[in-house]
């Protein structure tokens, strides 16, 4: 089964290492609640300086509360509504360095200081979202978000 390993490389080597680990994880898993819930996990011991790790799942007309690694987080997002109800609305990568200067955030965990959201589609639908909140400011940069958007479209090919 899964074993931790040691992320000794460069940033982008961790993250390509990564991407392996969650490729080999998934592997023919087609149950999506398991899916996302290992894939929380994962990022949780592989991330540092975060505070919460998780889905988002699009229901009907909103955003509900998915597989999560972090404190307790508001059940339901409304589309259009704080960083995650954006990157549904827009379809784009919310990277937010400062959450205190994003119109509508929400708070869920008051130890939040930036976040990524990114969004996940299923055969051009809006499936949901990932979210990574941080309890420091500017903790995601590009790179991070090249990798995040990479294992997102990994978690993609396993959604249904
Ligand atoms: N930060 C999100 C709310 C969810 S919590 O961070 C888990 C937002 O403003 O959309």
């Amino acid at each position: 089964m899964f074993q931790v390993k040691n992320y000794a490389g460069n940033k982008e080597e961790n993250y390509q290492l990564l991407l392996k680990q969650f490729s080999a994880l998934l592997e023919d898993e087609k149950d999506s609640i398991a899916s996302l819930a290992n894939a929380s996990a994962l990022l949780n011991q592989f991330l540092d300086n975060v505070n919460w790790v998780g889905f988002y799942i699009w229901k009907q007309d909103e955003l509900v509360l998915g597989p999560f690694q972090g404190l307790p987080a508001c059940v339901r997002i409304p589309y259009g509504k704080g960083v995650c109800g954006t990157a549904v609305k827009e379809l784009k990568t919310q990277r937010v360095a400062d959450v205190s200067s994003f119109p509508g955030h929400i708070t869920c965990d008051a130890a939040s200081q930036s976040e990524i959201v990114i969004p996940i589609t299923v055969n051009n639908d809006i499936y949901g979202v990932l979210d990574i909140d941080s309890p420091i400011k500017d903790r995601f940069d590009v790179i991070d978000q090249k990798y995040l958007e990479e294992f997102v479209t990994i978690l993609a090919e396993h959604l249904c």
